[in-house]
């Protein structure tokens, strides 16, 4: 197909991935999702990438990966939420060694922060634009006049004796059988901290939860306006193909 690649999202719980329409931004396959397996270690995080690409039965020369560490010049220099021993890892190298094509790596949050300030929903916004993505861990993006500034990663500020991300993630939410209305009101403070610092012009929440703004929107009490990413779930898919595609 002309003008597709695919993305791949690896996160700390689930890895997803589909071919991506350059053009449009859209999924013009199916999304395959694999769990994450436990420790997610380099062994087992490539066997279900390799799997996601021969179930799609891609044959691109190149595919983009959205992964879920800061990334310097391609090596992973971070592991919250993956195995230490991808610490040092050149993560282009490895996939593109793993999968037999050429693989490029970007941070999970930057690659759905350019989904949405290419196709979506930050597209054409000027001024300072945060997007959060809510799941395992918390991941951001930041971008001034459609800028991307890469590895903020504000999920791993320090936050009430303790890492903002432990604070207020989905996987908190969970974990700690938090109603949707306590978590709600965690994610509230995050975001006016955030919002006191950054003074945003949008603020943009990523990840499964998002989904749910609706049912919690009345509490976030921040000026700045917040809404949804457009692209949902898909938003780390969709930004690693077109990563991979203007810079490849
Ligand atoms: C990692 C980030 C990542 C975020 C979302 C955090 O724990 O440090 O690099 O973007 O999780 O996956």
């Amino acid at each position: 197909m002309e003008n597709t690649v695919l993305g791949i999202d690896i996160g700390g719980t689930n890895t997803k991935g589909a071919i991506v329409d350059l053009t449009t931004g859209k999924l013009v396959s199916e999304k395959i999702k694999i769990p994450t397996p436990p420790g997610a270690t380099p062994e087992g995080v490539s066997q279900v990438v390799k799997e996601i690409v021969e179930t799609l039965g891609y044959n691109g020369t190149k595919l983009g990966v959205g992964f879920p560490s800061i990334i310097r010049n391609g090596i992973c220099c971070s592991n919250s939420n993956i195995s230490q021993k991808w610490n040092g890892i050149d993560l282009n190298t490895h996939f593109s060694e793993v999968l037999g094509m050429h693989a490029l790596c970007i941070n999970d949050a930057d690659a759905a922060g350019i989904a949405e300030s290419h196709y979506g929903n930050a597209n054409e916004q000027l001024g300072t634009v945060i997007l959060l993505t809510i799941g395992t861990g918390i991941g951001s993006a930041l971008f001034y006049n459609g800028v991307l500034i890469p590895n903020t990663e504000f999920g791993r500020l320090h936050f009430k004796n303790g890492i903002l991300e432990q604070y207020a993630s989905n996987k908190t939410r969970k974990d700690l059988e938090l109603s949707m209305d306590a978590w709600a009101n965690r994610l509230n403070e995050v975001l006016l901290h955030i919002e006191f610092i950054f003074s945003p012009d949008l603020l943009i929440l990523g990840g499964g939860i998002s989904q749910q703004l609706e049912s919690y929107q009345d509490l976030l009490m921040t000026d700045t306006k917040i809404i949804p990413a457009g692209f949902r779930n898909n938003a780390g898919i969709v930004g690693a193909a077109q990563f991979v595609s203007q810079n490849l």
